[in-house]
């Protein structure tokens, strides 16, 4: 189904749709970065049949937790038992996050084999979710990615408020691809730019994506001001193959209150099955998950795709 008739913004000149990818790896964060920004603590069964739906729903990535402080994020205090409790399924793999190395410690104690650190575009957003400076940020990073390379792990780079910071404004895509160099000089595989708020609209997007190796660079938008997935099309053309999303739309930032909840992987999916973008995600079996996770906090999906298909 080409763009337009998905009711999508478009920016012309579009590249023919064969430029598309013929696949797109769907990184999947609702046990993550979704339920971190839940004011209910879900419990940790719940949480596990989660993951278990979601690997069934054929999803190859799931971000599981967060080995962060439990002080400062309450909702991923379990990540412990979340993973001894976790029945790993070949083929997909189960990243956490990590900010340090005391982080690093509890992740690898716990058998995991894939990180992400999340470092910021900003200085107000590097205080307020890492209690560093920019400059700090990075030498927490750096033994951590030293010592998960040197054990074999794969990491991964976040970088939040790449577009607009709500204390700072709009973020210069300069200083958004620096932050970005500096974790793959440390040795990061990949970089995921997130749109932590969810301001970003397409030419943005194009303006930073310009500065950095898109081969290596993953897309992490929020919805906010409906524009999720323009900006996703638009990387897609660019040459970005992998995409962040969160079931039924779960998340936000709980260090960003205007931040509202990740682009929705429904609606990612559906647009990508109308694109004939392969992504193994069956989209009935993730809707029926989004809506029984739904019921378990007690509120609608904001997904438009899930509402409309489950009402
Ligand atoms: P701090 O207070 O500066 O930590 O927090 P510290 O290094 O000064 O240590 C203080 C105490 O905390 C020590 O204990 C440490 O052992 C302990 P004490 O010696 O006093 O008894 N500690 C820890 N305990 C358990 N696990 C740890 C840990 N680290 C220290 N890992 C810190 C610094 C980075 C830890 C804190 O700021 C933090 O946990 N921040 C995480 C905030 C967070 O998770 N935010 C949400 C994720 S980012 C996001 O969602 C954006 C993203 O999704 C992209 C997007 O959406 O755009 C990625
Ligand atoms: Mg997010």
């Amino acid at each position: 189904m080409p763009a337009r008739d998905l009711g999508l913004p478009v920016r012309a000149p579009l590249p023919a749709p064969g430029e598309l990818p013929a696949r797109v790896t769907i990184w999947e964060v609702g046990a993550r970065d979704g339920l971190q920004n839940e004011s209910a603590i879900v419990p940790v069964a719940v949480k596990l049949e989660f993951l278990d739906r979601l690997a069934d729903a054929g999803l190859g990535v799931l971000e599981a937790t967060s080995f962060v402080h439990p002080k400062w994020l309450p909702q991923l205090a379990d990540a412990e038992e979340l993973l001894a409790g976790l029945k790993r399924r070949s083929g997909v793999r189960y990243p956490v996050l990590v900010p340090n190395e005391r982080g690093l410690d509890r992740a690898l104690a716990a058998g995991v084999r894939h990180i992400a650190i999340f470092a910021s575009a900003t200085e107000t957003f590097a205080s307020r979710n890492l209690n560093r400076t920019l400059d700090e940020q990075f030498a927490m990073f750096d033994p951590v990615v030293s010592r998960a390379r040197a054990e074999g792990l794969d990491v991964r780079g976040y970088v939040s408020m790449c577009f607009g910071d709500p204390w700072e404004g709009p973020v210069d895509p300069e200083q958004v691809a620096e932050v970005g160099r500096r974790l793959l000089d440390m040795g990061c595989s990949q970089l995921s730019l997130g749109d932590t708020i969810g301001v970003a609209t397409p030419g943005q997007v194009e303006r930073v994506l310009d500065l950095l190796p898109v081969h290596l660079v993953a897309v992490h938008f929020h919805d906010t001001y409906g524009q999720a997935l323009a900006n996703t099309l638009t990387a897609l053309r660019l040459g970005v193959s992998t995409v962040d999303s969160s079931a039924g739309g779960l998340g936000g930032c709980p260090y960003a209150e205007s931040a509202t909840g990740n682009l929705a992987t429904e609606d990612l999916v559906w647009m990508l099955d109308g694109l004939g973008v392969e992504t193994g995600v069956d989209l009935d079996s993730l809707a029926d998950t989004s809506a029984w996770m739904a019921e378990r906090l007690g509120r609608p999906s904001p997904s438009r795709v899930v509402r409309a298909l489950r009402g």
